[in-house]
C-alpha cells in the first residue's frame, strides 16, 4: 500500500518507491508537514512534529494558543492568518479581506489517479501503478473547499501533487494564489539547482547554496520561457550526479510559474511550485472550482543523476501519450537551415532525393509554404498552401517526397497573426490587445487570443484542413514570441488577470482536439528553439526541439542541462550545416553524435554536400540505427559536466544492463593533458562487458571502479563513442 492513515495520531505517510512522505492533522484541524525522504518504515511518525512553538511577533490562532503557523512545517499554508511565510493558497472575500486557513475535513484514498480537469498531468497506465490521497480542507469562514491531491507512484520514487479549490459558500472568493504544492523542509542546509537561459542558449545548469528568504525561479512571460525553466532541485550540499540526496520540483505547466525557496528565520526550508501569483488572480464564484497544475516531487539518494533517471522514466512511461510514445522516432531532415524561406517543391524534392541515400526517414517543410510568406512579415493565421511558391499542391509534394522514399511534416505557428494576414484584417479582435492601447510587435506578429472559442475553433478548422489535404505524418509546433497586452474582451473587469492563465487552458484545449483528431501524426513542440521546454507541452507533443542553436559544442551544455529533466527521447536535436550560424568547424561524426543524443534529425541542404559527405552521413545513420532503441529508452548517466572544462562524457545503459553505449567528447585539445580516465556508471558490476574500439572483456566493477582510458584526442571537437556489451563467455580479458 502507498498511502498510509493512522486513525489515533491522525498521520498520514505516503510510500513512493524509495522515498516516503507523512504529514499530520492537529487537533484543530491544521495540517503540519511531518517527513520528506528516504523511505522509512514506520507509518505513524507523529513523533516529528516539534516545530511550531512561540517566536517572539509570531501570533498564534485564538483556537491554537500552543502553536504559531509562522514556525510549523505546514502542508498547504494560507496568507494573512499568522504565516508570514510564503503561501500556498491566498485569497480575497468579497469585502476586500484576505486571509486564508485551510483546516481538515476528510480524506479518501484512491487506487490509480484521476486526471485534472482541463490541464496535462501524469497519468497510470494501469490503478496499481499509484495510489491517490485527496485530502479535503476547508475555510469555513470563507466558504472555501480545498482538495489536497497526493499521488505516490509505486515504482518510482515521486510523489506528485495538485489542488483543487472549490467555492462552497455564497460570497464570491477571488483566488490570488494557488500553487500546485509546497514542502516544508526542517533544514536549510541545501543547494538549489536550476536551469536558467536565453534564445540560443537554453537550460545552463546553476547551483547555489540557500541563503536566508526567498530565492525563485519564474516566468511572467506567458509561456515557460527560455530565461528560467520551470524545473528546480533542492540537494544536500555533498550530493553529486552519483551520490546524495536530491528533491525534484517540476511543473506540468507552460504558463507563468514560479518555483520558489524561502529559507525562514527558524532555518527551515519552504518549497512552494505553481502558477506565478504575479499577474494571476481567479474569481471564484459559488459552486465554481479551480484546478492547479500538476506538481512533480521527484527524490532520489542516488544524486541529481539519480533524480534525472527517475524523472525520465515517470515522464516516458506516464506522462507522454499517443502513438509515438514508445514508437521508434523518424530520423528527419528538416529544411529551415538550409532554405530559409527560399524553396519550393523541386528544392524539397532534391533534398529528400539526397536525405534518401543516407537512410532518412522524414522531410519537414518548415516556416513559408502558407499564405505570401517569404520572411517573417506576414501571413502567420492564413494557414492555406502558397501553391504558387510551391509549384503544385500540398498533396502532390507530400506524394513526391513519398516517392524518395520519406515521410513528410510541416511547421505552424497557430498561436500567431501577423498584423499583415487576411485572418487579422477579418480579425482584427482576435490578437491579444489592449483597447486603446498600441500594441507591440515580436517578430513582426501578434499573439492570438486562445482564450477565445471562436479562435481555437478557427484554427482546428484550418489546421484540420491542412493535415487531410495531404499524407503528413509530423507536426512542428512552433511559438516565437512571449505576450503582451494580455487583455480579453468580453471578460468582466474583475477576471481580467485570469487571462493568462485562461490562454494556456485554450491552448492545451486545442492541442487536446487536434492530437485526438490526428493520433498518428508525431508532433513536435517549438518556440524558437527550446523556450516551451516544458511537461505541459510534453504530454501532447512528445518531442521539443531543444534549441535553434545547432552548433554541437553549444549543444553539450544544451542537452546536458536539458537532461536534468527531459527524458532524451523528448529532445529535438539536428546535425547542422558547419558554417550555420557558427564559425566552429566540427566533424560530422562530432556532430551527429552530439544530436543523437536526442531525437535524431539533419537540419543542412544536402544537396550542398559532396557524395563523400552522403556517404558518411549514411554510415553514421547505420550505426545509429543500432543504438537508437538503447538512446530512446535507456537510462541517462552524465560522467562528465561541458560546464566544467574541455570534457563531456554521457552515457545509456539499457534497463537490464545488458548493453550500454558511451559517447565522449572533447571540445578542446588541452597541451600535454591526455590521461583521461572514465569512471562509467549504471552498468551491472559482476557481468562482463566486451569493450568496442579496445578489444577487452572487462567487468562492470572494474569498469565503473577502476575506469576506461579515453583515447587522445586530435584537435579540437573530437569525440569517441564506445559500445559495451554484456558477454556470456570470457573470451580476453584485461
Ligand atoms: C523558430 C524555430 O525554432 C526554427 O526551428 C524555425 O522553425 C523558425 N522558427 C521558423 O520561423
Amino acid at each position: 500500500m502507498a498511502v498510509f492513515y493512522d486513525e489515533n495520531t491522525r498521520t498520514f505517510k505516503l510510500d513512493a518507491g524509495k522515498a516516503s512522505y507523512a504529514f499530520t492533522i492537529t487537533p484543530q484541524g491544521d495540517i503540519f508537514h511531518l517527513y520528506y525522504g528516504a523511505h522509512v518504515s514506520d507509518g505513524d511518525l507523529s513523533h516529528l512534529q516539534g516545530r511550531g512553538g512561540g517566536a517572539s511577533f509570531c501570533a498564534s490562532p485564538a483556537d491554537a494558543p500552543e502553536y504559531n503557523l509562522d514556525t510549523s512545517l505546514q502542508e498547504y499554508p494560507g496568507n494573512g492568518l499568522g504565516d508570514f511565510r510564503v503561501a500556498a493558497i491566498a485569497a480575497e472575500e468579497a469585502n476586500g479581506a484576505s486571509g486564508v486557513r485551510l483546516k481538515y475535513v476528510s480524506h479518501k484514498i484512491l487506487q490509480g489517479k484521476p486526471p485534472i480537469p482541463s490541464l496535462p498531468s501524469t497519468y497510470c497506465n494501469h490503478a496499481d501503478e499509484a495510489q491517490t490521497l485527496a485530502v479535503a480542507t476547508q475555510d469555513a469562514h470563507l466558504g472555501l473547499r480545498v482538495t489536497l491531491y497526493y499521488c505516490a507512484f509505486a515504482q518510482y520514487s515521486v510523489i506528485t501533487r495538485w489542488a483543487i479549490a472549490e467555492n462552497i459558500g455564497a460570497r464570491p472568493i477571488k483566488l490570488q494564489s494557488v500553487q500546485s504544492a509546497c514542502v516544508d523542509f526542517d533544514e536549510s542546509d541545501y543547494d538549489m539547482i536550476s536551469l536558467h537561459g536565453a534564445w540560443i542558449r537554453e537550460r545552463a545548469v546553476e547551483r547555489h547554496a540557500l541563503f536566508h528568504g526567498t530565492q525563485s525561479v519564474g516566468s511572467k512571460r506567458g509561456s515557460s520561457g527560455h530565461q528560467l525553466n520551470p524545473f528546480a532541485v533542492i540537494c544536500r550540499k555533498d550530493a553529486t550526479e552519483q551520490h546524495g540526496e536530491a528533491y525534484g520540483f517540476q511543473l506540468v505547466y507552460s504558463g507563468n510559474f514560479c518555483i520558489e525557496a524561502e529559507v525562514s528565520q527558524m532555518h527551515t526550508t519552504r518549497v512552494t511550485l505553481g502558477i506565478n501569483p504575479t499577474d494571476f488572480a481567479w474569481m471564484l464564484m459559488p459552486g465554481e472550482s479551480f484546478a492547479s497544475p500538476e506538481a512533480v516531487l521527484g527524490y532520489s539518494d542516488e544524486g541529481i543523476g539519480g533524480l534525472s533517471r527517475t524523472l525520465h522514466r515517470l515522464y516516458r512511461n506516464n506522462l507522454i501519450r499517443g502513438t509515438w510514445k514508445h514508437k521508434t522516432r523518424p530520423v528527419l531532415i528538416n529544411n529551415w537551415e538550409a532554405t530559409y524561406f527560399d524553396f519550393d517543391a523541386d528544392k524539397l524534392v532534391a533534398i529528400a532525393h539526397e536525405a534518401a541515400k543516407t537512410g532518412i526517414d522524414l522531410l519537414v517543410m518548415d516556416d513559408g509554404w502558407f499564405g505570401v510568406r517569404n520572411s517573417d512579415n506576414c501571413s502567420l493565421g492564413d494557414w492555406t498552401v502558397n501553391e504558387d511558391k510551391l509549384g503544385c499542391s500540398l498533396a502532390t509534394l507530400a506524394e513526391r517526397i513519398k516517392a524518395e522514399g520519406l515521410a513528410f511534416g510541416i511547421w505552424f505557428e497557430p498561436e500567431m497573426i501577423s498584423p499583415d494576414s487576411d485572418l487579422y484584417r477579418a480579425h482584427p479582435d482576435w490578437a491579444l490587445h489592449i483597447p486603446g492601447r498600441e500594441s507591440s510587435l515580436g517578430r513582426n506578429q501578434y499573439v492570438i487570443n486562445m482564450c477565445l472559442p471562436e479562435v481555437r475553433d478557427n484554427l482546428f478548422a484550418q489546421i484540420s484542413a491542412v493535415l487531410s489535404s495531404a499524407d503528413i505524418s509530423y507536426l512542428k509546433w512552433d511559438f516565437n514570441r512571449n505576450l503582451t497586452e494580455v487583455f480579453s474582451a468580453g471578460l468582466p473587469p474583475e477576471r481580467g488577470r485570469e487571462v493568462w492563465h485562461r490562454y494556456i487552458l485554450g491552448l492545451y484545449e486545442l492541442l487536446e482536439r487536434l492530437t485526438e483528431a490526428f493520433p498518428d501524426v508525431l508532433f513536435e513542440s517549438c518556440s524558437g528553439g527550446g523556450g516551451r521546454f516544458d511537461l505541459g507541452m510534453l504530454y501532447y507533443m512528445p518531442q521539443t526541439w531543444c534549441s535553434d542553436n545547432t552548433d554541437a559544442v553549444d549543444r553539450l551544455k544544451i542537452q546536458y542541462g536539458t537532461s536534468m529533466a527531459y527524458p532524451i527521447a523528448s529532445m529535438g536535436a539536428h546535425v547542422q550545416m558547419n558554417t550555420i550560424h557558427s564559425s566552429r568547424r566540427t566533424s560530422l561524426q562530432f556532430r551527429a553524435s552530439v544530436a543523437m543524443a536526442g531525437t535524431f534529425g539533419y537540419e543542412l541542404d544536402l544537396t550542398k554536400l559532396s557524395q563523400d559527405d552522403i556517404a558518411e552521413m549514411k554510415a553514421f545513420n547505420e550505426e545509429f540505427r543500432k543504438w537508437q532503441p538503447l538512446i530512446a529508452t535507456g537510462d541517462f548517466y552524465r560522467l562528465e559536466s561541458p560546464f566544467e572544462g574541455a570534457h563531456t562524457a554521457w552515457m545509456f545503459v539499457a534497463a537490464d544492463k545488458s548493453k550500454a553505449l558511451l559517447s565522449y567528447f572533447c571540445t578542446f585539445e588541452t597541451k600535454n593533458d591526455w590521461r583521461h580516465l572514465l569512471r562509467l556508471q549504471g552498468l551491472n558490476p559482476t557481468a562482463r562487458y566486451h569493450v568496442s574500439g579496445y578489444d577487452f572483456i572487462l567487468s562492470g566493477d572494474t569498469l565503473m571502479r577502476g575506469g576506461l582510458r579515453m583515447p587522445k584526442q586530435q584537435g579540437d571537437a573530437a569525440c569517441v563513442n564506445v559500445m559495451l556489451e554484456a558477454c556470456a563467455k570470457l573470451e580476453k580479458t584485461r
